[in-house]
């Protein structure tokens, strides 16, 4: 099977199934030297839980503690395979038995089996949110790679189940959304919405021209994770109704950064510049600006109901299917932390390829 492989010098391939024995990762491409600690990568899987409490998740309790076993000696990389391994230990396969011989509404199952002739049904296998367990565990070690050059990647639920949570949106939009999502759920339903991203201190140069642009790559990377339809970047789908007059970002005279600042280095003769307005999303011509990296990604409503869906099975024949056990009726809290680890791998790996960029 192709592409279990992400990244070109940074580069992470994630393993394991919803209910095998583990998942995980092993990052390759890590330069010696970089602080790393165990509660790193617990932080950020603790987000990625189900049953974190945040509105709308399931109450599935999986304790997820990762172990390094490589690359990693008295809390330094080595600059060797870093490999992460997380034990499944709250698997209930029983609950996925009706399923085996049926194709969920929404899910990969037929594609699978329409490729391979032969999947894992049990929670979904590799396309489950559980895989997800190994790039949130890259991602640590890719955001403590950005570290110490002040790099930061923050994501958060902007709108959900329809309900803007980033603008005004009128009193208590988070209570709202969650009122709205614990209907859903017990109606057996679910609700989509999007997650924003920022990326801050990121210095100009980022990004290939041609393929490899910085967008392009993010984009790949946020599309990648199960249930994201779609990627846009600043002003995004938007900017296609604007004049170019109302969409170019003025350039303005930029100070040269302090010793301390992250600013990036310029070629000689090159000003630093910054720009009044960031309708650009942080990139130009594929090649990072040095203003914040911003996107927001949108995402499908939950497939797995519990209310009632007609599909077909293996057979061939038409048939009414109930999905039990324990799913989110909005994945997006846990969506968040995936968005950052895709993000931050991204930008780790294309700063080792700008290392590599001139003389
Ligand atoms: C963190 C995370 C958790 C997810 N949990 C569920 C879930 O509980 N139920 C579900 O139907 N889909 C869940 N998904 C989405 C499915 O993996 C995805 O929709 C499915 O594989 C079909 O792929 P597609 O939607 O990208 O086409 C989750 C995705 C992520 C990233």
């Amino acid at each position: 099977m192709a592409g279990n492989i992400f990244g070109s010098i940074f580069r992470v391939v994630t393993f394991g199934e919803s209910h095998g024995p583990a998942v995980g990762c092993v990052v390759e491409g890590c330069p010696a030297g970089i602080s790393l600690d165990t509660e790193d990568i617990v932080r950020d899987l603790r987000r990625r839980r189900p049953g974190n409490g945040a509105p709308g998740t399931s109450a599935r309790n999986e304790e997820d503690s990762p172990e390094i076993l490589s690359g990693v000696f008295e809390g330094k990389t080595l600059g060797t395979p870093i490999a992460i391994v997380v034990r499944n230990t709250n698997q209930r396969s029983d609950d996925y038995d009706n399923l085996k011989n049926s194709y969920r509404p929404g899910h990969a199952d037929w594609t699978w089996d329409a490729k391979y002739g032969f999947r894992d049904h049990r929670g979904g296998g590799r396309s489950s949110g559980r895989e997800t367990v190994g790039r949130v565990a890259a991602g640590a070690v890719a955001k403590a790679f950005l570290a110490p050059m002040g790099v930061t990647v923050t994501a958060w639920v902007s709108q959900a189940a329809g309900i803007d949570l980033s603008g005004p949106g009128g009193p208590d939009p988070a209570g709202r959304a969650g009122k709205r999502l614990a209907e859903l759920a017990a109606a057996g339903d679910s609700a989509g919405g999007f997650v924003s991203c920022r990326v801050s201190a990121l210095p100009p140069g980022l990004g290939e021209p041609v393929f490899g642009k910085l967008p392009a790559r993010i984009g790949e990377a946020v599309l990648s994770i199960g249930a994201c339809k779609g990627i846009e970047f600043g002003a995004g789908f938007a900017a296609a109704l604007l004049r170019g007059s109302e969409n170019n970002d003025e350039p303005v005279p930029a100070p040269r950064p302090g010793p301390d600042s992250s600013g990036g280095d310029l070629p000689p003769g090159v000003p630093r510049l910054s720009f009044k307005t960031n309708r650009a999303g942080g990139s130009l011509g594929g090649i990072s600006t040095g203003m914040d990296l911003e996107f927001r990604a949108a995402f499908k409503p939950v497939a797995s109901i519990s209310a009632p869906q007609k599909t077909v099975n293996r057979n061939g024949e038409i048939e009414e299917i109930r999905i039990s056990g324990r799913h989110d009726a909005c994945i997006l809290p846990r969506v968040i932390p995936v968005v950052e680890a895709m993000t931050a791998l991204v930008i780790a790996d294309l700063t080792l390829q700008h290392r590599s960029a001139s003389a």
